[in-house]
Parts: structure tokens; C-alpha cells; sequence
């Protein structure tokens, strides 16, 4: 039996495999709600016959896709993709999202910006007024991090934001790395006045490879809701 909320992501991810065609290259997010999308998508392949190729966006969810039946492709192959189902930690009512709380944003922003659609799928906690309350993952090389982040801290004092404190992630006691070998710069924001702005004066910043603010990328959000219901909108 699911919780509440591993309810409403489950929901929400069997609702987005509908959107999945025979022949499609399909983007594959991250995190626990994209993890739900696998595993049907992975039925609709073994059960249904679906014929997809999956581009994953992390090293899990291309282990996950092998295990489900889904053939995995690289995105070089790929080159543009049909679709993208991922996961987020925010969105507002621009569809405007704060991605990255697993760490992938990289490959997940790269991946979503090449495909014709995105699609967004959440529990309905996530959705917000104003973008911000999520810490904002910046992912930065390891070389001089340090100086990246005061470079950092020293432009959010210039710019529309709550809150302007910044910590390396951590796994245990040493820095989290993402796939691409990268450090993870979290912004404890409470309020992002203007995400558009603040998405891109983040990348102008030496040693900052990609944020996780996605601007005009996602195209529709399907919401899941504990009791079960799901809403499509676009
Ligand atoms: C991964 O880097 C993130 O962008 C995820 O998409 C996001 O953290 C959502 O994860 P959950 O579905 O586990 O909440």
C-alpha cells in the first residue's frame, strides 16, 4: 500500500506513458516520480509491444530503463527526442521549475531543451506561487569551487531574492559529485523575485556549468494527488 504522496507520483507517472508513441526517443528523468515513469513505460515495452528508445538522464535511470526492458540510447544518438517525462522539486503557474534535488539537473536541462516537449510530472505539493522555497542547486567544477561560490553569493546581494546563504552538498562527510564529476552549490533562497534573470546571470559566473531553474522548457505538468485523482494541464 503507498503513502499519500508515493500515490499521487505514481498517478501522475502512469498518466504521462500515455503520451508515448510507437517509434518515439524518448527523454528518461530522474528522482523518485521519473523512477515510476520508468517502470511503466518498461510495461508498456514488455507487455504492449511499445516501441521506444530511452535517452536516460543519469547513470540511475539508465541502469533502472536496462532493467525494465527499455533500450537505452545515448543522446548523441538520439540527437532531438520526441518527448521528455522528468521529475521536479518546483513549478509555478508559468510551468517554470527548480530541478536538480537529486543531482542530475545537468543532463536533465540538456535533455528536456533537445526534446519537442517536456512533460512534467508531480504531487501536487510542489507547485508554488513564486519559485524559491526548494533550494536552488548550482552545479560548478570542482576546480576553485570555493571562489565560485562567493563569486555566487556576491551577485544574489545584487539580485531580486530572499535569502542569500549557499552550502556545498554533501554525501556523508565528503562533497556529493554528479555524474559529469561536478560539485553541487545549494541557494537557500525562500523567494526568486525574477527566475528568468536569475537563470541567467547564474551561468554568465566562471566555473558554474548549469543551474536548476528550467525557464520555458516544460510544456505540461500532469499533477497527482493523493486520493488518486490526476490533472493534465498544458
Ligand atoms: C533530479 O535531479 C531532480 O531534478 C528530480 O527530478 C527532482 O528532484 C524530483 O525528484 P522526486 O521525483 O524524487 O521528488
Amino acid at each position: 500500500e503507498l503513502s499519500p504522496i508515493d500515490k499521487a507520483k505514481f498517478v501522475a507517472a502512469k498518466k504521462s506513458v500515455e503520451f508515448v508513441e510507437d517509434g518515439m526517443r524518448v527523454g528518461l528523468g530522474t528522482g523518485s516520480t521519473a523512477a515510476w515513469m520508468v517502470r511503466c513505460l518498461g510495461e508498456l515495452v514488455r507487455e504492449d509491444g511499445l516501441k521506444i528508445r530511452g535517452v536516460p538522464t543519469s547513470t540511475r535511470t539508465a541502469a533502472l530503463a536496462r532493467e525494465v526492458g527499455i533500450e537505452v540510447i545515448s543522446l548523441d544518438e538520439a540527437r532531438w527526442l520526441d518527448l521528455t517525462i522528468d521529475g521536479a522539486d518546483e513549478f509555478d503557474g508559468e510551468f517554470n521549475l527548480i530541478k536538480g534535488g537529486g543531482g542530475a539537473l545537468l543532463q536533465e536541462k540538456i535533455v528536456a531543451t533537445a526534446s519537442d516537449r517536456m512533460i512534467v510530472i508531480s504531487d501536487v505539493s510542489k507547485e508554488v506561487e513564486n519559485l524559491g522555497a526548494f533550494p536552488l542547486p548550482v552545479e560548478v567544477i570542482p576546480f576553485g569551487w570555493q571562489t565560485s561560490k562567493a563569486l555566487v553569493e556576491e551577485m544574489l546581494d545584487s539580485m531580486d531574492v530572499l535569502g542569500q546563504s549557499s552550502t556545498l552538498r554533501m554525501n556523508g562527510d565528503s562533497p556529493f559529485f554528479t555524474d559529469e564529476g561536478n560539485h553541487i552549490i545549494d541557494l537557500h533562497l525562500t523567494r526568486i523575485g525574477n527566475p528568468r534573470q536569475l537563470a541567467m546571470v547564474l551561468n554568465q559566473i566562471p566555473g558554474v556549468v548549469e543551474n536548476g531553474l528550467f525557464i520555458d522548457i516544460c510544456d505540461t505538468v500532469i499533477v497527482g494527488f493523493g486520493d488518486g485523482r490526476v490533472q493534465v494541464r498544458d
